[in-house]
């Protein structure tokens, strides 16, 4: 079973995004998001745990995009990072570092692994042919060069991996090349490329993958499937955007090289002093890009770095109301529409609920949400605070009452939390979300059994010192449940302290630790989504 203890210094990743567009949702589920709730709850364990990011500045994605727009890569990439920045930070998405991996930081230390893997014979130099256009008279690498995987057959596809079966492979097996910007047939012209053996880290990968228990069974098994035909690796690009590749004139390392590193790079640029001190690292990632972490990042990593993974979630794609995300074909919500239209909060809440620790695609259907957000959000937890805080407001004047704690409820809601810590420790997000929201029906059942209201109406002291007895505990579980909730609902969970101040963690949040709080002005946290809103967000999202 996946654990982690206290005195591990955590680096947890999520996938670096390509500096070249807007983000979707489909980037959030797999990566972002879950990466954001993990690291929350890790610190509010007390953990030491850092998160990084940064942009993907390098590689053909970003050149081809930059060329598309007219503009410097430079000034390219740095549009987008503050884009990103921006939209993530909005979703409450809090890095520690957000970086870019065209930083001092990333070109030394990609130049130092390159050199240290080099002088140890696991990268060598051979004689290649690579795709050229005679008519933009320039060398072909990656995207520049579009046709038909070699092992599914999708059409359509960029010469170094393919979006649909996920298996990177050399740009001449492509079937029916042509040049992405001008669609002439390449022609075949000689250059000296570096290649990273990775044939020879078949044991080593095969080693690592079995006895790593951290490592999902789905994703391993069918990544030990690839270990029977590995190829050496070209990490070379004639183009002069990227790493430069010491000694070399026009050519730079392949973007997957020095992309990882990024990890590395930007947590030095956050903790130049003990960044290497840092070695349990978690990547969050999304399924189409397992090929290059599980296998080329920790073969890179056991020579040159003596640091593996822990664990790598990977997460599936998310379709949207049943149909794939394409940007292309338009059928996708970007975050910034997602926030306009649905709320940070909201977003975040749906998105976890649905989205289990595997593999599986998952999919984001407006009647779902509406009934997920109505029944889950609203008549669940949003309602049961509200009743409580209200009632305190009106009835104990904005105060909560002193009272003794109810054993057999702080019993059950210790459980609770206890679960939801440890499948928050295991990143099983989704389910650790569902014991939260059972503890709230636990709240509502118990103010409900309890009917607070009719023992105010009463004129006997004793009745009104049971009231506030319900009261007080009723409360103290606003407080758990407010605590539990900051990772997913970071907004909502910084609200609700303006309406009843707390303090605590999840290293207490089953406790009934709540003092005599006074409390702020109440509003309801949550709004309900009709079906005129829904079919209103339908119409603005889907069928822009
Ligand atoms: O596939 C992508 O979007 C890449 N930019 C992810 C890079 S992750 C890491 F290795 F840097
Ligand atoms: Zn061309």
């Amino acid at each position: 079973m996946f654990n982690i203890d206290k005195n591990e210094k955590i680096v947890v990743t999520a996938a670096l995004p390509y500096a070249n567009g807007e983000l979707h949702l489909g980037h959030i589920r797999s990566t972002y998001l879950p990466a954001d709730i993990y690291t929350r709850f890790l610190c509010s364990l007390g953990y030491d745990a850092i998160y990084v990011c940064a942009s993907d500045a390098h590689g053909t994605p970003i050149l081809f995009g930059a060329e598309q727009a007219g503009q410097q890569p430079e000034d390219y990439v740095r549009y987008w990072h503050d884009e990103h920045e921006r939209v993530l930070g909005e979703l409450g998405v809090r890095f520690d570092i957000f970086y870019t991996t065209h930083s001092p930081e990333n070109i030394e230390l990609s130049q130092n692994f390159f050199t240290m893997l080099y002088k140890e014979g696991y990268i060598y130099k051979k004689e290649t042919e690579r795709f050229y256009c005679p008519k933009c008279e320039r060398f072909l690498p990656d995207r520049f060069v579009k046709g038909i995987c070699p092992y599914c057959g999708a059409e359509d596809q960029y010469s170094d991996s393919c979006e649909q079966c996920g298996r990177t492979y050399d740009q001449k097996e492509v079937k029916d090349p042509h040049c992405a910007v001008c669609g002439a047939a390449p022609i075949l012209k000689k250059s000296e490329h570096y290649f990273f053996q990775l044939t020879k880290f078949k044991d080593f990968l095969t080693d690592y993958l079995k006895n790593n228990k951290n490592l999902q069974d789905e994703v391993k098994n069918y990544v030990l499937n690839w270990l029977d035909d590995l190829r050496d690796w070209d990490i070379t690009r004639d183009m002069t955007w990227g790493v430069p590749i010491p000694g070399e004139k026009d050519k730079v390392l392949y973007v997957w090289f020095d992309a990882p590193i990024g990890y590395l790079s930007s947590l030095k640029k956050l903790r130049p002093d003990d960044w290497q001190d840092y070695k349990t690292m978690i990547h969050f990632i999304g399924k189409d890009i397992v090929y290059h972490h599980y296998l080329f990042w920790p073969s890179m990593l056991s020579k040159a770095w003596h640091v593996l993974p822990k664990a790598m979630p990977v997460r599936g794609f998310l379709r949207l109301e049943g149909k794939k995300f394409s940007k292309s074909r338009n059928w996708y919500i970007s975050i910034e529409d997602g926030i306009k239209y649905f709320g940070a909060d909201y977003l975040r809440f749906y998105i976890t609920l649905t989205t289990p620790y595997s593999a599986e695609d998952g999919n984001f259907s407006l009647k779902e949400f509406q009934e997920r957000i109505n029944s889950e959000l609203v008549g669940n937890v949003g309602n049961f605070v509200y009743r409580v805080l209200s009632f305190i407001s009106s009835r104990f004047e904005g105060t909560v009452p002193e009272g003794e704690p109810d054993q057999e409820l702080w019993k059950e809601v210790k459980k609770l939390t206890d679960e939801a810590t440890q499948l928050m420790k295991e990143i099983k997000l989704k389910r650790a979300l569902e014991k939260i929201l059972a503890i709230s029906a636990l709240g509502n059942q118990y103010f409900q059994k309890n009917k607070p209201w009719s023992l105010v109406k009463s004129d006997k002291e004793a009745d009104e010192q049971a009231a506030a007895n319900v009261l007080y505990n009723a409360a103290g579980l606003v407080r758990t449940l407010g605590i539990l909730l900051e990772p997913f609902c970071p907004f909502t969970a910084a609200e609700l302290k303006k309406q009843l101040p707390f303090e605590g963690s999840y290293v207490d949040a089953g406790e009934p630790l709540l003092k005599s709080a006074k409390l702020g002005s109440i509003k309801p946290l949550f709004k309900t989504f009709d079906d005129e809103e829904i079919e209103k967000i339908r119409g603005k999202v889907l069928e822009k």
